[in-house]
């Protein structure tokens, strides 16, 4: 197992450039299911949850081609592979995006059957919403031996709701979506989620010969068409990856700029880190950080799309730690998620946790010490706050962190990090 070793202390300095969005590319690749013949996705990142549902998607019959740069051809056949409707639970245990297969297989193949993905270290993790939609395209849903087993010879437009106890649901969202493409009819989807991400995925199927409309919105139309094609298509930057960037420029008082990105996407977490007195001007699609030598503390909720994401949350973590004062996170989306704030205790934070809030008592210093990833944001926070904590910061258990980000030392490292990967 590899480990993630951190000489903190350094100010980041340069240009990095930014990935595209792991969570677009996620349910457009599963999307491929219902498009007959290739697609070329360009600018797909090279992380370990993109191989594990190439693996899945390759088990479902379809082929799939790497290219150098980033593009991924996948192409299914209409009318090949028809017995084939399962994601095992091999896979599925990787990644509970995994779900995302759920949607296109069923409208697909009439029949999908999908592990269960369980909870994980972030909460409970239902997919109650998800079953509720497609049960209201009209297809039977079973759970049983540990498998969310769905089936319809044709689903039918309706209206529906997307709206749970702690707001929409994205994959959900995608999936009822992706299912609705190819069904007899007019679905109309309230309480839609709105993040970029379920808007890329409209786009692309749009792309490929669906209609939606109302992208962007709390409701979404989808008028069901008879065929998919195949479709050349770039996937957009990844905002979480950029705020994560930003925030290594910010916690390292070093001035970086970040290339290909959508600011536009990301206008919570800019507006936040103004606030906390991070400089950031925006040229383009390039971002530029400049540091200042004094931060604020802030109060931050997490709430959906276009608030604050959870997906920063650890990483804001992180930064407040070092910010002198009283700051106090609240997460809305996922109320247990902050695993990372016991290890961040470790180097030295001063964080107390009740129920779903987190009141931070920040100071300059963090110590480096030995940590470990919980989960793929929450090790996203423990690197940044390595950069800036006194000594060695030892990472372990970074294959949550290899999920998603392509790279990250060597990127850091670019900047001017003293920071690499080494076996344990
Ligand atoms: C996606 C993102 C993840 C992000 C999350 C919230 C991907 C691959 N992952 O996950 O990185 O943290 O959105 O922005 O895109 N819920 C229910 N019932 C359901 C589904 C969800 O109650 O059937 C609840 C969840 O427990 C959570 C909230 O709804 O409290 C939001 O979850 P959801 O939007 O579904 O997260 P994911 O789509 O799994």
């Amino acid at each position: 197992m590899d480990k993630i070793v951190i000489e903190g202390g350094r100010r980041l300095e340069g240009t990095v450039r930014i990935n595209g969005a792991k969570n677009a590319a996620l349910p457009i690749m599963a999307a491929c299911l219902l498009l007959n013949g290739p697609s070329r996705i360009k600018r797909i990142p090279n992380i370990d949850d993109i191989h594990t549902l190439s693996k899945i998607l390759e088990n479902l019959g379809g082929k799939i081609n790497r290219h150098d740069d980033g593009m991924l051809e996948i192409t299914f056949t209409d009318g090949e592979n028809q017995d084939r409707f399962v994601a095992p639970y091999e896979l599925v245990s990787k990644m509970r995006a995994s779900i995302c297969v759920l949607g296109p297989l069923l409208t697909k193949r009439q029949k999908a059957k999908v592990s269960y993905p369980g909870g994980c270290v972030i909460g409970q993790r239902p997919v109650d919403l998800h079953i509720k939609g497609i049960r209201a395209l009209g297809a039977q849903v079973e759970t049983t031996e540990g498998y969310i087993t769905a089936s319809a010879d044709r689903l039918k437009g309706t209206e529906l709701s997307l709206k749970g106890e702690h707001g929409t649901t994205v994959l959900g969202t995608c999936n009822v979506m992706s299912a609705a493409v190819l069904a007899d009819g007019t679905t109309v989807i309230e309480d839609a989620a709105r993040e970029p991400e379920v808007q890329d995925l409209a786009h692309f199927l749009n792309k490929a010969g669906a209609k939606i409309s109302g992208i962007g919105g709390n409701t979404l139309t989808i008028e069901g068409v008879k065929e998919l094609h195949g479709v050349d298509y770039e996937i957009i930057p990844d905002r979480i990856e950029a705020g994560t960037f930003i925030i290594a420029g910010a916690i390292t008082k070093g001035n970086i700029t970040l290339e290909n990105v959508r600011a536009e996407h990301l206008t919570s977490v800019i507006d936040k880190l103004r606030e906390i007195g991070v400089e950031i001007s925006i040229i383009g699609n390039s971002i530029i950080v400049k540091s200042s030598n004094i931060y604020h503390p802030v109060d931050i909720a997490t709430m959906p799309y276009p608030g604050m994401p959870t997906d920063m949350q650890a990483q804001f973590m992180a930064l407040l730690c070092t910010v002198e004062g009283k700051s106090i996170i609240t997460e809305m989306i996922f109320p247990d998620r902050f695993m990372h704030a016991a290890e961040l205790r470790r180097m030295g934070a001063d964080i107390r946790v009740e129920g779903s809030c987190a009141v931070i008592k920040g100071s300059p210093f963090l110590s480096g010490t030995n940590v470990q990833v919980s989960d793929l944001r929450a090790g996203a926070g423990l690197v940044l706050a390595g950069l800036v904590a006194r000594g060695t910061t030892n990472v372990h258990r970074i294959y949550h962190l290899d999920r998603g980000y392509e790279r990250l030392e060597e990127r850091l490292s670019k900047l001017g990090a003293v920071i690499k990967r080494m076996n344990e």
